[in-house]
């Protein structure tokens, strides 16, 4: 069973969607802690609600270093060495991350975004898709590295831009494919069937079914 980290900020969303798909047996691994740089954040709430490990690193004793990004990424590896984390998961982690992480878990750490990634990398990106007029949107899975929502695709979902919405309603429909998709990224690597390759990451034994269509 892969050893899973989940580190994230807010609401937590995205790690009810494992959370939930673990217990209901169709993601077979293990969520062996979950890492909040924000004391207060819901996912860290729910965590002890299903009796799993959680941990609050504060970032404020770093602040101020030259390197404090650095430092900080440096006292997250350690939790994650201590329980043996295998896959890192990002789950509305809102800090950078850098190379300290990205390096110790290259194609072992992913994130979930709510665009169609190359489009739309960084915040806000539900009124920025709104603003362009897109009549498709979507969310992405992929791994992490160095470049800020550039690493390798995994799993992309599509969802239609409605004349009526608003970044609100569109998040929300985004948001549910999410919860759909970032389980299945992750049991596809439980099982073995990820390779990357350069850019791509290629899905053993399931050509077509990384993609959904509307
Ligand atoms: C999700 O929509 C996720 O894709 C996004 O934040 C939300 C977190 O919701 N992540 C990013 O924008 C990463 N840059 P959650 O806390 O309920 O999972």
């Amino acid at each position: 069973r892969v050893r899973i980290g989940v580190l994230a900020s807010g609401r937590g969303s995205n790690l009810q969607a494992i959370i939930d798909a673990i217990e209901a047996g169709t993601l077979q691994a293990h969520i062996v802690v979950v890492i909040s740089n924000k004391r207060d954040a819901q996912a860290l709430e729910r965590a002890r609600r299903h009796g799993l490990q959680d941990v609050f690193v504060d970032p404020k004793p770093f602040a101020g270093q030259p390197d404090s990004r650095e430092a900080y990424d440096r006292a997250l590896l350690d939790v994650l060495h201590k329980h043996e984390v295998e896959l890192v998961l990002l789950a509305g982690y809102m800090k950078i991350v850098t190379p300290v992480l990205t390096q110790a878990y290259e194609n072992r750490m992913m994130n979930i975004h709510p665009s169609l990634l190359p489009a739309f990398p960084g915040l806000d990106v539900q009124k920025k898709a709104l603003e362009w007029g897109v009549k498709v949107a979507g969310c992405t899975v992929h791994f992490v590295t160095p470049g800020v929502d550039e690493g390798p695709i995994i799993v992309q979902a599509a969802v239609p831009v409605l004349e009526q919405d608003t970044p609100e309603t569109l998040a929300t429909r985004i948001l549910a494919e999410e919860h759909r998709i970032y389980p299945r990224a992750v049991q596809l690597y439980a099982e073995g069937r990820l390779r990357v390759e350069g850019r791509r990451v290629h899905v053993e034994g399931a050509p077509a079914a990384a993609v959904t269509s509307l």
